[in-house]
């Protein structure tokens, strides 16, 4: 039986977002407070066959793009040889890996070879002292071998994220940008989302506009690209792209100041199994007790019904004391 996931907007939801850890190395500003956030348990987390089996359900229910988060994915033991395990089982789902790039040097090539459709990886400033800054406990230098080690490695479609703050990195950004262009990769600058109410700050935040005309400014009118899936088509998703004059591409994740609500197609399970069906709300279903008993029939109707409550929109006081890296992102 051919099973589809829809909520009860009628948005179809074919995109999923697994946080296999809520660890993370670094302790960015924007993402956890300075002593970092209490770890969940070992026996809390899902075991990568926990994932595995999560993902035939998924599959069973249309979902067609997986993406591996974290905390930071690489920071799990294992990790390589689990998307190895992955792709081998379901080599017609896209996977693909949100990290901060710190352990790419060390499994950019694996990562690879295992036929992965691309990474993001975390880029908010090109400043060593800014990097510690903003990370907490980031090495700059760790950071940029893993990028080149991504790009040396073949892996496709690497782009980067870049959360513009105000008085931090916001005289940056064309730098930034330049440094992305010039290396092949494809950048996107994020607003600053109120996730974990103690870190976000008002006066830190710029929004889109801000952001589009400090570029327009540095590079000239910037046209903006429609989503189309056609082929070397830019990625559909949460962001905008725009187009320079000399057809350079950027994307803008205007979370905040315009949702992309009504398009959403995505669904989110943190390492614990809890499936959200918003970044923004703290609606979860808990999946690990149907995961870890292995009753297909029950995860899937788990899943499709939790989705169906997917929120219409964001609403910002529904946003709780989560943290980005427990929800992944
Ligand atoms: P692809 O479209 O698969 O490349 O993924 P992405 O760009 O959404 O993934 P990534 O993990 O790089 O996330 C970039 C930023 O978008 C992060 O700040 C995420 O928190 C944010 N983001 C991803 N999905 C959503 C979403 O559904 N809603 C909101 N508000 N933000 C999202
Ligand atoms: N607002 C916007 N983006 C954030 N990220 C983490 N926390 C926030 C936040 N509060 C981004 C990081 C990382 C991605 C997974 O999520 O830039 O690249
Ligand atoms: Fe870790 Fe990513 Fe959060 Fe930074 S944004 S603390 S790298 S999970």
């Amino acid at each position: 039986m051919t099973y589809q996931i829809r909520d009860v907007c009628g948005r179809r939801i074919d995109y999923a977002r697994i946080s296999v850890t809520d660890r993370c190395n670094f302790r960015c500003v924007y993402c956890m407070p300075h002593d970092g956030v209490p770890p969940l348990a070992h026996d809390e987390i899902m075991r990568y066959e926990d994932i595995i089996f999560l993902c035939q359900a998924l599959s069973d229910l249309g979902v067609r793009k997986i993406r591996f988060t974290g905390g930071e994915p690489l920071v799990r033991k294992g990790i390589v040889p689990f998307l190895g395990a992955f792709k081998a089982s379901f080599p017609d789902i896209s996977a693909s890996l949100t990290t901060n790039a710190s352990l790419l040097g060390r499994y950019a090539r694996e990562l690879a070879s295992v036929g992965l459709s691309g990474i993001n990886i975390s880029l908010d400033t090109l400043d060593p002292e800014k990097f510690r800054f903003v990370t907490r406990r980031g090495d700059m230098a760790q950071a940029m071998d893993g990028i080149s080690a991504a790009l040396a490695s073949g892996i496709p479609n690497i782009k980067t994220n870049t959360v513009p703050i105000r008085g931090f990195n916001d005289d940056e950004l064309p730098l930034i940008l330049s440094f992305a262009w010039d290396n092949g990769l494809l950048p996107r600058l994020i607003e600053f989302m109120p996730i974990g109410g103690d870190v976000w700050r008002k006066e830190m935040f710029i929004g889109e506009e801000e952001i589009l005309s400090t570029l327009v400014r540095h590079f000239g009118a910037l046209t903006p690209q429609t989503p189309d899936q056609s082929a070397g088509a830019l990625p559909l998703g949460p962001a905008r792209y725009y187009r320079d004059a000399k057809g350079r591409d950027v994307g803008v994740i205007a979370a905040v100041s315009s949702h992309f609500c009504q398009t959403c197609n995505r669904l989110r399970i943190t390492s614990s199994g809890q499936l959200r069906p918003c970044l923004f709300s703290n609606d979860e279903t808990p999946l690990i007790g149907l995961i870890r008993s292995r009753d297909l029939d029950g995860l899937r109707s788990a899943i499709v019904e939790g989705m169906r409550a997917k929120p219409q929109r964001w609403e910002q006081e529904r946003s709780g004391a989560l943290h980005m890296s427990n929800i992944g992102g």
